[in-house]
């Protein structure tokens, strides 16, 4: 059994990566369900600072995203009434949930400061990564 610090090593690897390696991808981390709380908590992220390392479900792209049970694909972030701005340069988001035996137990955020990157295979990708993210989890 790995330790919470192993595995949060390891998703700032993954998150270190994907910024680095994605030119389209410009803020990558990952919120969890914090314990039994309708919200959600910051894990590693790669990329700016954020305030919001606490969003409550139903708020924002993520909070949505926690109760929808589905990707979330935004192309325009100006176009979105619940929306949280974490920085003035993000454009579009992405989020994709993250399941662990079949229950939602957080989601990868992925924010980009180029207006509609992401595509179908987007979405394909970074399901395979929660997928195998959910495995060390
Ligand atoms: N934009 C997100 C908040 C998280 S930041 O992008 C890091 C939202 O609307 O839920």
């Amino acid at each position: 059994l790995e330790t919470n610090k192993q595995i949060d090593i390891k998703l700032q690897e993954v998150c270190n990566l994907l910024k680095e390696k994605i030119d389209h991808y410009d803020w990558v981390g990952f919120y969890f369900k914090n314990g039994e709380k309708e919200e959600l908590k910051l894990g590693p992220y790669a990329g700016v600072p954020t305030d919001h390392t606490i969003i409550p479900f139903g708020k924002g792209i993520c909070g949505q995203v926690a109760e929808s049970n589905q990707n979330f694909v935004v192309p325009d972030v100006q176009a979105q009434d619940n929306y949280i701005a974490c920085s003035i340069t993000v454009k579009s988001e992405i989020v994709v949930p993250l399941f662990v035996n079949g229950k939602n137990m957080g989601q990868i955020d992925i924010d980009s400061n180029t207006l509609d990157p992401f595509t179908e295979d987007d979405e394909r990708f970074l399901e395979f990564v929660n997928e195998q993210v959910a495995k060390i989890l």
